[in-house]
């Protein structure tokens, strides 16, 4: 097919996070359209999780707007969730002593019509659903490789396999945009490859996916699209190419030398001259 349509999927405008003095995301705009995958970098305390958390109604922005859509999302995270976004967690989420299948389950319920009591009071209608609820929560499972451990507790997965389960969870709530922070974190290199063509399967089903990663190869393999925070604001954006070969991103992520860095002598002669000019630095303090 050579005709796709794209489309804006979320449109963040002049969106802007103060905690008292501090403010950890300042103006910042993002996109995000539809079939892209798109990374979110900077160094640690940047305002990347942060930024995940106006998006997703966990925190009201001071100033700015966010659309899903087209329409403005509302202030709240099942709300949002029912809208069509879904989240994973920097830090894992799962219910530890509830099985893999629980689990997905639990993610199932914004998308579930059957309320509470007749859940609780097994009406007939309750099972129907419950049993395509089961349906597509083992569907799920089976594409994120972890079918065979349906019965499995959360918490006795290897901490790879309980990430894929955050992913599956979010899954369940059959979202138009995934929000990942940091998927990979603690992983070794194998997981990290095999989140990577997860990542490109969720794509491939048509759910847009916006992603917070610290491992600078992974995001440049995976994302059609990077912007780079750093103090709360978006510094650059860009193809992955273009980020990855930008100066004012190698010098503040990666803080290490670059191809064509000046050499190590040179190195020394800008840090000696700078220390004569520290006057009204900030400096650090080595
Ligand atoms: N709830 C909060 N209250 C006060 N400060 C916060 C809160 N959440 C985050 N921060 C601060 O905002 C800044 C950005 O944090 P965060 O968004 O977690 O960064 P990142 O995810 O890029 O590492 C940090 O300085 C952090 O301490
Ligand atoms: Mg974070």
């Amino acid at each position: 097919m050579t005709t796709t349509i794209t489309s804006t999927v979320l449109d963040a405008t002049g969106v802007t996070m103060r905690f008292g003095g501090l403010t950890a995301v300042r103006s910042v705009d993002l996109t995000v359209n539809s079939g892209e995958i798109v990374g979110l970098i900077g160094p640690n305390g940047a305002g990347k999780t942060t930024f995940f958390n106006c998006l997703t109604g966990l925190y009201v922005p001071t100033d700015g707007k966010v659309t899903y859509k087209g329409t403005v999302l509302p202030p709240k995270p099942h709300l949002v969730t029912q809208a069509g976004i879904a989240r994973t967690f920097q830090n894992i989420r799962l219910f530890a002593n509830m099985t893999v299948l629980e689990n997905v389950l639990v993610g199932r319920h914004t998308r579930t019509k059957e309320g509470l009591w007749s859940a609780l009071l097994r009406l007939p209608s309750f099972s129907k659903a419950e049993a395509a609820s089961r349906e597509r929560a083992m569907e799920l499972l089976e594409f994120i490789g972890l079918a065979a451990k349906a019965d499995h507790l959360a918490r006795n997965l290897p901490y790879g396999e309980q990430r894929k389960l955050e992913i599956a969870r979010a899954l369940a709530s059959e979202p138009g945009l995934l929000l990942l922070d940091e998927p990979t974190a603690g992983m070794n290199p194998q997981e990290t490859r095999a989140t990577e063509e997860l990542v490109f399967a969720i794509r491939d089903k048509g759910i847009a996916v916006l992603v917070i990663e610290h491992d600078i190869r992974f995001i440049m393999n995976l994302c059609d699209r990077v912007a780079v925070l750093v103090q709360g604001e978006k510094i650059v954006e860009g193809p992955a190419e273009v980020v990855q070969a930008d100066e004012r991103v190698i010098a503040a992520y990666l803080g290490t030398p670059f191809d064509g860095a000046p050499g190590s002598e040179e190195a020394a002669e800008v840090e000696a001259a700078e220390a004569h000019s520290t006057t009204s630095s900030e400096g650090d303090d080595q």
